[in-house]
């Protein structure tokens, strides 16, 4: 089965943008990772990033139908994007918010999340093992909602 996994913009600075912050893996490197944990748990790891907010949502209502989950990092239009909470709202699959860094150990304008709200569960502050574990507890969901 299909998980898409969502990142917004920026994130495919990784590695060079503040690395202090959001470590010096690539988003490649982490693409790697994540599709080895998705395939050990049975799942057909998607992975993709844009910069744009619409292309995120075009991506979204494409889950309805190819996909059993959505782990998604919005990046910076978590905190600005109701046309994310809409999409996601509207998206009949769980969704699973991943944040690598603390947003809340950051500045204000970062402890508000429009995602958050429909998500189904967040993990903040892991690093890019946060992925992971966003791949381990959607499996879980799944399981229980017996898929
Ligand atoms: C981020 C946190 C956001 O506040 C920021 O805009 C990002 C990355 C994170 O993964 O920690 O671009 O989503």
């Amino acid at each position: 089965s299909t998980v898409f996994v969502l990142n917004g913009p920026n994130l495919n600075l990784l590695g060079l943008r503040e690395p202090e912050v959001y470590g010096s893996e690539t988003l490649t490197d982490i693409e790697k990772k994540v599709a080895e944990r998705g395939k050990a748990l049975g799942f057909l790891v998607d992975f993709r990033q844009t910069n744009i907010e619409g292309v995120l949502v075009d991506w979204i209502q494409e889950a309805r139908t190819k996909a059993k989950g959505i782990v998604i990092n919005p990046a910076a239009y978590t905190h600005t994007s109701v046309a994310l909470h809409d999409a996601l709202k509207a998206a009949d699959v769980p969704a699973i918010e991943v944040h690598l860094s603390n947003v809340h150990a950051r500045e204000d304008f970062r402890h508000h999340s429009f995602v958050s709200p429909v998500a189904r569960g967040i993990v903040v502050g892991f690093g890019s093992y946060g992925y992971e574990l966003a791949l381990e507890g959607l499996a879980r969901i799944l399981a229980q909602s017996g898929h």
